[in-house]
């Protein structure tokens, strides 16, 4: 599959993002305001993400690689990008750590010029009676030079997708079957530990489980094969303290498949990958209509939820990431998935999301995405609203739930029973409180001239691009008294910044 998103892309945030700004611009006849509130439980947290949860993908595709009469990678591949490109490094930078995965579909198909690899080292080439239409290919021991010559500068983690095909066939049916021949991965890793490249981890496969995507792998084979890669690993990285993570699947999830793939890997997996396209293939001209419809996004967590209770209810310690995403399949939908913009609401995500996720409810329309997590390296909640409706402006009122636990001594009843605790629900508004002369940070986020085809998007009213030396700009909010309620416009992203508040869950 693929998506590309600027020069890469991929994973979760790309969703929070994707949705409000790759719509098209309609016509606005009846705008209106409607009120309505943000319920953030402070009690407790409800989920924690990954100091460096942002993270892309750079993939494989050749500039040959077209999808509906589109070609759309150009030059974005691992093995021609340009990276000399300040813009990129300062991009990469930006995120710092931000966690790179190399993979793809042609992933499979990729063999690495090492010692002992007797093939000559040639490009991948368009060949459409071949799987996924193009021939083997090859990465070439000086690209991977240079490409950890740039990630050290960038101080990025790399994630490296594996070949997982090597040694097997692939049968008529898309089965592929024997076991990985892991002689030249493990001659990659012998050269990338000689060379001291720091990999934060090894990924095997693509899209290979549950029924696959081309093709398939039996999720025993698939097992030994991971435990295999684990021994490798251990041995390659025998003498090194830092060791990289075991990665696998990296495919669709497939309740079935995962679970017994996970029974038997003995635990020799750290992180179990899935991909997400819930949007459908690029091609769909109703991809705006799914995009704003909010149950498109509620579906993708029980999908995340199925896999996170599939580890819960093995003995694997793995955690879940998701390894790929973006939206729309077969390279996404152009002035829809590539809008260049989509980086800085993941930048200000990266910026201002903390660690801690509460709990956090939207009442007054189901076009309101609403999230909240503890502020980042600051005090406080950062909230994030997307409006997902071009219509209708919001006016949110923000209340924390915050449940006081209230120990009260009943001296004057000898009938009580005993000295249970009483709890008693009290909703504080933020208004009501000391925080009158308090001030809150906005950064509203909408497309220009309000068409969301466009690829600039405006911070606060004003454009946002890079300067002629490729450097970023500073993300700067606008300070608004916390008396007011929160002005979420159609079609926009806010993020709010309340150093102010206290929950206990942040604390
Ligand atoms: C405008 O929106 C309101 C409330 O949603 C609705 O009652 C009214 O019929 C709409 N008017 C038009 C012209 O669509
Ligand atoms: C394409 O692949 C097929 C099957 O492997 C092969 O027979 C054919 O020669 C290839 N075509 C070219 C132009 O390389
Ligand atoms: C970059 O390479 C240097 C020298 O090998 C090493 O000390 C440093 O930790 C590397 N930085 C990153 C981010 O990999
Ligand atoms: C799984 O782990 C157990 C206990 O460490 C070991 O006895 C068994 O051989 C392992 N299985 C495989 C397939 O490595
Ligand atoms: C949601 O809003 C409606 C209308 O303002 C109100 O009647 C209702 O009590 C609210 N529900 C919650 C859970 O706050
Ligand atoms: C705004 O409302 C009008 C009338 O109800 C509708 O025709 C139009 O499609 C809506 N625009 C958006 C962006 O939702
Ligand atoms: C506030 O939290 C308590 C305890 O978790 C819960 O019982 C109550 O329903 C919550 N109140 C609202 C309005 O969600
Ligand atoms: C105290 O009261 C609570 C609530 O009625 C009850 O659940 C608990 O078992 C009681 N504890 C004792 C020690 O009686
Ligand atoms: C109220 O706000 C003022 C000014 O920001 C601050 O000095 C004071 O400590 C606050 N009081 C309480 C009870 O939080
Ligand atoms: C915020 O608004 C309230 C009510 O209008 C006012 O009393 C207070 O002085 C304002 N605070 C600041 C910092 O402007
Ligand atoms: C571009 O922006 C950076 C950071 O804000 C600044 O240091 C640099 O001087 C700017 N370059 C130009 C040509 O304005």
């Amino acid at each position: 599959m693929g998506f590309q998103y600027g020069q890469m892309g991929m994973c979760f945030w790309v969703f929070l993002c994707v949705w409000c700004f790759s719509m098209v611009k309609l016509q606005s006849v009846n705008e209106s305001v409607v009120g309505g509130s943000v319920l953030i439980d402070g009690k407790m947290v409800v989920g924690r993400i990954d100091s460096d949860f942002i993270c892309a993908t750079l993939d494989w595709w050749p500039p040959e690689k077209c999808d509906y009469g589109t070609c759309s990678w150009d030059r974005a591949s691992l093995l021609n990008l340009d990276l000399s490109n300040n813009i990129l490094l300062n991009a990469v930078k930006a995120f710092s750590p931000l966690k790179i995965r190399l993979g793809g579909t042609l992933q499979d198909k990729v063999i690495y010029e090492t010692e002992g690899q007797k093939k000559p080292c040639v490009p991948i080439t368009k060949n459409t009676s071949q799987m996924f239409g193009f021939t083997q290919g090859c990465l070439p021991i000086h690209r991977w030079d240079e490409l950890n010559s740039f990630f050290n500068k960038s101080g990025a983690k790399i994630i490296f997708g594996l070949n997982a095909l090597t040694g097997r066939t692939v049968q008529p049916d898309n089965s592929a079957t024997g076991a990985w021949d892991s002689s030249n991965a493990e001659s990659l890793m012998r050269y990338t530990v000689s060379k001291g490249y720091i990999i934060h981890g090894w990924e095997l496969g693509n899209e290979l489980c549950g029924t696959g995507v081309g093709a398939h792998v039996a999720a025993n084979q698939y097992a030994s094969d991971t435990i295999s890669l684990q021994s490798i690993v251990q041995e390659v990285y025998k003498d090194v303290e830092a060791k990289p993570l075991i990665i696998a699947p990296g495919g669709f999830y497939d309740q079935g498949w995962f679970r017994a793939f996970i029974d038997k890997t003995n635990n020799s997996v750290d992180v179990l990958t899935h991909h997400i396209y819930n949007l459908g293939p690029g091609v769909d001209e109703h991809l705006i209509e799914k995009i704003l419809n909010p149950s498109y996004l509620d579906g993708e967590a029980s999908t995340f939820s199925g896999l996170q209770s599939t580890i819960r209810s093995s003995t694997s310690s793995a955690v879940a990431w998701v390894g790929e995403a973006g939206g729309a399949y077969n390279s996404g939908r152009n002035l829809v998935s590539n809008a260049f913009v989509f980086s800085f609401c993941a930048l200000l995500w990266h910026q201002l999301m903390g660690r801690n996720v509460l709990s956090t409810t939207f009442n007054g329309t189901k076009k309101i995405r609403a999230y909240a997590h503890c502020a980042k390296n600051s005090n406080g909640v950062t909230l994030l609203l997307i409006n997902l409706d071009g219509n209708t402006t919001v006016q949110a009122q923000v209340n924390f739930n915050i449940t006081l636990l209230l120990r009260r001594k009943h001296i004057h009843r000898k009938h009580t029973h005993n000295h249970s605790h009483h709890y008693r629900a009290k909703i504080i508004r933020t208004h009501q409180r000391n925080e009158s002369s308090s001030q809150r940070e906005e950064y509203h986020l909408t497309a220009k001239d309000g068409n969301l085809h466009s690829q600039t998007m405006l911070l606060n009213g004003k454009i946002l691009s890079v300067n002629s030396t490729g450097d970023i700009p500073a993300l700067e909010p606008i300070k608004v008294n916390s008396s007011e309620l929160i002005t979420v416009s159609p079609y926009s992203i806010v993020f709010v910044h309340m150093p102010y508040i206290a929950l206990p869950a942040c604390r």
